[in-house]
């Protein structure tokens, strides 16, 4: 899965970017901070806790980035009709540009990726990212519920639907739905833990009623050096890349 084209380079690129103001060792404390407000302090996510701060960023950016790559990567290439005739992507909720970027690289050489963010942190490096794969990107600050979803594009929304206020999510899912029923396609990644998506049940639903179809994911992924040394230091354990997908 690391095999992909500019995936190496991607990786250096975000080694030298987040290494060169913090250590090491305030890399895999931060990774710790991070990882603990995903799952303890996960009320907070609204208010941008996770990104809030150089340490979170450049965790988030090392470590977390080339994971959901490496999983989604995964999750595309074993559905095949993630592939068929996908000139454009839409990311929401796209962080520092890793799911779209892993989408095209896989499965639609030649399709644009717009990614769209509320944290101009993040849309900075989804650009970086876009460039580093060679692929035709363009970003947007903005609210991923708000975005305009271009006819028949794919859309993917990965670990980013459980950071949505409830209200958004609620009004968020016709809009998917209703983009699928006109020709798009839209894929939805979140962790297995059943806590950080409670809603996942009554998305599953829609989805399948509307004939999609949900998986759950488990690889093991040879990860790069330093995403493997990060997990170590900070004592988590992503052997095993894990996840869960709505495809529609
Ligand atoms: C856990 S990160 C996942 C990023 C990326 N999709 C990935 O797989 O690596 C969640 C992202 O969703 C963004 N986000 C949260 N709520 C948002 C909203 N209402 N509109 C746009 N982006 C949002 C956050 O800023 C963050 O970058």
């Amino acid at each position: 899965m690391t095999d992909a084209p500019g995936f190496a380079e991607w990786m250096s690129f975000l080694e030298a970017r987040h290494l060169a103001d913090l250590t090491f060792q305030e890399v895999s404390r931060s990774l710790r901070a991070l990882s603990a407000t995903y799952v303890e302090r996960r009320k907070r996510l609204g208010e941008g806790a996770a990104l809030a701060g150089a340490g979170k960023r450049a965790a988030f950016g090392l470590f977390y980035g080339p994971l959901h790559f490496l999983l989604i990567r995964h999750i595309v290439s074993s559905l095949p009709e993630l592939g068929r005739g996908v000139e454009t992507i839409v990311d929401l909720g796209c962080g520092t540009g890793a799911a779209g970027a892993a989408w095209a690289k896989t499965r639609a050489a030649g399709a644009v990726v717009h990614g769209v963010d509320r944290h101009p942190w993040a849309v900075d490096q989804a650009r970086e990212t876009y460039r580093i794969f060679g692929l035709r990107g363009r970003v947007r600050v903005d609210d991923a519920a708000k975005m305009l979803l271009p006819e028949r594009s794919a859309v993917v929304a990965a670990f980013a639907v459980n950071e949505l206020s409830a209200a958004t999510r609620d009004r968020l899912l016709p809009r998917l739905l209703s983009h699928a029923e006109r020709g798009g396609r839209v894929l939805v990644v979140e962790p297995l833990a059943g806590f950080v998506a409670p809603w996942w049940p009554t998305w599953q639903r829609a989805f399948q009623s509307s004939g999609g179809r949900a998986d759950e994911w488990r690889t093991r992924a040879s990860l790069p050096a330093i995403v493997e040394k990060l997990d170590r230091a900070a004592g988590l354990n992503h052997r095993e890349l894990t996840g869960r997908s709505l495809w529609i």
